[in-house]
């Protein structure tokens, strides 16, 4: 499964010390996730499938080389590097999992749920463990401030998904709400990422607030371009289940944008569909609208900011690499 940079595609030393990197880290997660009991080994086996764009992982290891400064190779990452890398790629796997029960999907990463094939008992659990693995990982650094700080990250994660239950069928979210709800779910992870492989390389606090900053408007565009996807992306590329945002009542910036250039008319026409559940019509609306591209050059206005943040940091092939992933956080289709 490819990762979000096409590593094949990047002439550069950078990208094989980065596949090389990415490798130790799936070692020590599939190491920290082993157990027993077989019954439980096949479930994690199942979900590791879900690790498929490896964006966390490949941002604290990117933030923790440019930070760090030529040349770029494996001496100027550390085991605690990889750690922090399977701990967040786990804390995602964890919160894919739980959210796919919210979601009532069916496919992630071309894959069946975990909810769709052993139901949400089993898939709650898994994430359970999933999350109480990352943070047992976690501890074995020996470093309570990176437990702390995760530990915080965790809890803006939840409270974004509780906003987001919050304002389900909420035809009346504002533009502000939407922000602060993916700048928790979303954003702070990806935001604590790169603050995170900062630190770890000693780049001092302007290197790491640029980092941090970097990481919060890039997760922001990333969960845009995600909700543009679910209106507009073709399910056996994307790898997961689509259409769900409108069917359920979440109201994503596309919807917003729409609504907010719509005349008196169509607003109450929209609402009409909205509350009779005619999701695929509404649907259609808002991709023959300015809506959904609207929404993108929100994505690419924040993916913009993001670069302009990375003149702070030491230039140089890991940099550049950077800024490469910053566009293919919205270029991506899947
Ligand atoms: C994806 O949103 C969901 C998130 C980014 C966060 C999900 C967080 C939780 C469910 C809280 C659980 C937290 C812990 C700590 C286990 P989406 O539904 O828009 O994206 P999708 O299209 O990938 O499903
Ligand atoms: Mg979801």
């Amino acid at each position: 499964m490819p990762g979000i940079l096409n590593l094949a595609s990047i002439d550069l030393s950078i990208a094989s010390v980065l596949e090389d990197q990415l490798d130790e880290v799936a070692v020590i997660l599939e190491r920290q996730l082993a157990t027993d009991l077989s019954a439980v080994n096949a479930l994690c086996r199942h979900v590791e499938q879900y690790r498929g764009k490896r964006l966390r992982p490949i941002l604290v290891l990117l933030s923790g080389l440019t930070t760090g400064g030529p040349p770029w190779d494996a001496t100027g990452l550390t085991e605690k590097h990889r750690v922090v890398a399977a701990v967040v790629e786990m804390i995602h796997m964890a919160t894919l999992v739980h959210d796919d029960v919210l979601d009532e999907a069916q496919i992630r990463r071309g894959v069946a749920t975990l909810n769709y094939l052993r139901g949400n008992e089993t898939a709650v659990m898994l994430g359970d463990y999933l999350i109480s693995n990352a943070f047992a990982l976690c501890s074995s650094l020996g470093d309570p401030a990176i437990n702390s700080s995760l530990g915080a990250v965790t809890n803006t994660l939840c409270e974004g998904e509780l906003l987001q239950l919050h304002h389900r069928d909420d035809l009346d979210l504002d533009e502000e709400t939407y922000f602060e709800i993916v700048r928790r779910k979303t954003a702070s992870l990806i935001g604590e990422c790169c603050r995170l492989g900062s630190i770890l390389s000693d780049g001092g606090p302007a290197a790491r607030d640029a980092m941090c900053r970097f990481g919060n408007l890039l997760g922001t565009a990333f969960q845009i371009q995600d909700d543009v996807l679910d209106i507009t992306g073709d399910e056996a590329i994307v790898g997961k289940s689509l259409r769900r945002d409108l069917d359920s009542g979440k109201v994503t910036l596309p919807l917003i944008r729409y609504l907010a250039a719509a005349d008196r008319a169509e607003r109450t026409e929209v609402r009409r569909l909205f509350a009779q559940g005619r999701a695929e019509k509404l649907r259609l609306r808002l991709i023959e609208g300015s809506a959904v591209q609207d929404a993108r050059a929100e994505a690419q206005r924040l993916v913009d900011q993001a670069k302009a943040e990375l003149s702070a940091l030491p230039t140089g092939a890991a940099r550049d690499l950077l800024s490469t992933l910053a566009d293919a956080v919205i270029s991506r289709r899947f």
